[in-house]
């Protein structure tokens, strides 16, 4: 079948679509239907069904025959280390893992914050949740304390499983002070921390609230599955929104099995046996979705891989990667190629390995530029394929289905709506707009399986972030336009998130460190364009009349606040001083006309502007720090 006969399939009957790839999946008790209307424009997937995603990822495997494939290949080039856990040890390591929890009092339905490092360990305790129905929710190990304390306040864990520290090139990361740091922080206490002690670093425990991941295992009894309700919350994985409150985009059971399931052969095009990696962060969608349940799903062999693209040891890492462990389909971010590119253009290092096998490969996370596609397809020789989704959506809105057809690749454009999505633009009123107008981009409720149904305790605010913009649709922040061939092309987004290095970043929440130092009056924060991380914060701030700290040392106070509260991965390094910020009449800053200094690209004076002459000085700013050149 042709991609739009898949396409019109769907469209045709969604229900009986999405009924049948339902059928792949082991229900404990199969859903008597696909979609649930809640009303309210809330709707669920599969809901009355039973099902366990660690029996689908892991024991059901083992139990059809694949017990002694390679479940999880762990690749540290950073620490020097390999490892294979085949299925069935992944399985009896998961059980043992999810006992312990138990005999902990760890139940269906409690929380559990994950915060670790690229280690198998950080897939065993989500899915040792999952086994358990409980809700995992991981963060990111780039995030600093302060981070960490709002999500534990937010999502209120029974338990904190954490390792004792991750290795970033050139440093440990010591995450064991970060979490003590954090539930000092949060009013919520969890009942009790499991770290896993790392060769690295070996960290003190509190006594009373702290166990050895090893040692609290000894002796329990392993742990079945628990069939879940369809409904029931997977996991919840916190984003960047406008605010320092992030959201707790949930994710529910078994629409995210049928789902992720779905794009493995179709999009991906990989048979269960093959080798799949997806170099990103398990602390990230991209993580949840393919490098922990999507491949251990499909009966895939995924990679965990704890390096960077260039510097652990070379820019020839990925395609060593590649060519030992055999990959067939490999998903990474545009700027880690860019990374790569800028050190081996001419792709020295890609003539050293045989990647014969690999076959495919897929960039998200960010707008994927031209000329990195281009480069990329010349170096390696097969397609490279850009898809465009969300932490919300979990898994590809638009995307070249491969598995189903490869059709014609338009550079610039992650190519066409996958089923479940109907893509629309639409003007500020609303209304759909033409083949080539540019506008907002929404999709058409429902949204298919897989998808957030809400946010963590939050429904007010995700009806307000998503639905209420365009009745009947969900907005997805991104702005763009299609193509008279139905091709999306994604071109900004429409609030305050940036995007630095394929992580998702919230200026409004840099903002509020800013404006907590006590020198700073008013302040902004802008994504400036950077040829390799996409693009970088920089920070603007009016200072209080009579304060008399350096310039240089109030900069440098709030870089180091926003390192300090957010994390290293806020990448915050460029701030300036300036007299007054561009406004209009009604005192909106003119943020996006700021942006466009600093780039130097052409744009219209804002007709509403306060007064002009404000922006020749936010452009002899920006030349202090190496932007807005003439
Ligand atoms: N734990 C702790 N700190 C982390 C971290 C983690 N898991 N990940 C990143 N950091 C730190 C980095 O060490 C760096 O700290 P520094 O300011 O002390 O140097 C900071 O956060 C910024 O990191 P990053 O933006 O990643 O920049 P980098 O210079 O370390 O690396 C790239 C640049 C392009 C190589 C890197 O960003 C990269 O590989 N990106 C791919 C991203 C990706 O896969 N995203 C997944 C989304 S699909
Ligand atoms: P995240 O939730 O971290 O996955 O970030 C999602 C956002 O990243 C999207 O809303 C887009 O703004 C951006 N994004 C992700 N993939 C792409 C892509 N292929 N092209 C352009 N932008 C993308």
């Amino acid at each position: 079948m042709a991609y739009k006969d898949v396409y019109a399939a769907w469209k045709t009957d969604p229900e009986g679509f999405w009924m049948d790839a339902a059928k792949a999946i082991d229900w404990d008790e199969a859903p008597s239907k696909a979609l649930f209307d809640k009303g309210d424009h809330l709707y669920e997937w599969f809901a009355d069904a039973k099902v366990n995603t660690c029996y689908n990822a892991v024991d059901r495997h083992v139990e059809n025959g694949r017990g002694e494939q390679t479940a999880i290949i762990y690749d540290s080039p950073i620490t020097h280390t390999k490892r294979e856990i085949s299925y069935v040890e992944l399985r009896n390591r998961v059980a043992m893992l999810a006992g312990a929890l138990r005999a902990k009092g760890v139940e269906k339905g409690d929380r559990v914050i994950i915060y670790m490092p690229m280690v198998p360990e950080a897939l065993e305790a989500m899915l040792a949740c999952a086994r358990l129905g409980a809700v995992h929710s991981v963060v990111f190990g780039g995030f600093a304390a302060h981070e960490l304390a709002v999500r534990i306040d937010d999502a209120k864990p029974k338990a904190i499983i954490a390792a004792s520290c991750g290795v970033e090139p050139g440093r440990v990361v010591h995450y064991k002070p970060l979490l003590d740091a954090a539930i000092d922080q949060s009013t919520h206490k969890p009942d009790f921390c499991v770290i896993f002690q790392r060769e690295q670093e070996v960290a003190e425990l509190v006594e009373g609230r702290d166990y050895n991941w090893h040692g609290f295992q000894y002796g329990v009894e392993p742990a079945e599955c628990v069939p879940v309700e369809g409904n029931h919350p997977a996991y919840i994985l916190y984003t960047s929104g406008t605010t320092g409150q992030p959201k707790g985009v949930i994710r529910h059971t078994a629409g995210q099995l049928v789902a992720l399931n779905w794009t493995m052969k179709n999009i991906y095009n990989v048979d269960p046996g093959d080798v799949f990696w997806a170099a990103s962060d398990v602390g990230w969608v991209v993580g949840h979705s393919y490098i922990c349940y999507a491949p251990l799903i499909h009966g895939n062999t995924t990679i965990v891989f704890e390096g960077k693209p260039v510097g652990t040891p070379d820019a020839g890492t990925f395609w060593r990667v590649i060519s030992e462990h055999n990959v067939k389909s490999f998903f990474t971010a545009p700027t880690a190629f860019r990374a790569v590119k800028r050190e081996d253009p001419k792709g020295e290092f890609v003539k050293k390995y045989d990647l014969s096998g690999l076959k495919t490969v897929y960039l998200a996370g960010e707008r994927a530029d031209p000329d990195t596609i281009v480069w990329a397809q010349e170096q390696l020789g097969v397609p490279v394929v850009d898809h465009w989704w969300q932490t919300e959506t979990g898994w590809a809105i638009a995307a070249n289905p491969i598995g189903i057809e490869e059709l014609p690749i338009k550079l610039g454009s992650p190519t066409v709506p996958m089923p479940g999505y109907e893509v629309e633009i639409l003007d500020e009123g609303g209304h759909p707009m033409k083949a080539g107008e540019l506008g907002a981009i929404a999709i058409k409720l429902p949204l298919p399986p897989g998808t957030l149904p809400n946010l963590w305790n939050a429904e007010e605010r995700f009806k307000k972030s998503y639905l209420s913009h365009f009745p009947g649709y969900y907005e997805t922040g991104d702005a763009g336009m299609m193509d008279e061939d139905g091709y999306v092309y994604i071109m900004a987004r429409t609030d305050d998130v940036i995007n630095v290095a394929g992580h998702r970043l919230s200026t409004g929440a840099m903002e509020e460190v800013l404006a907590a130092h006590p020198d700073v009056a008013e302040c902004a924060v802008i994504g400036v364009t950077d040829q390799l991380k996409g693009q970088m914060p920089v920070g603007f701030l009016c200072l209080n009349a009579g304060a008399d700290k350096a310039h240089d040392d109030v900069v440098k106070d709030v870089i180091k606040m926003v390192r300090d509260q957010i994390g290293p991965v806020a990448a915050f390094k460029l701030a300036v001083v300036v007299d007054r910020l561009p406004k209009t009449r009604s005192g909106k800053i003119l943020r996006g006309t700021m942006v466009n200094i600093a780039d130097g690209t052409a744009f219209k004076m804002p007709a509403t502007i306060d007064d002009p002459a404000i922006l020749d000085e936010i452009k002899d700013a920006l030349q202090t720090i190496g932007y807005a050149k003439d």
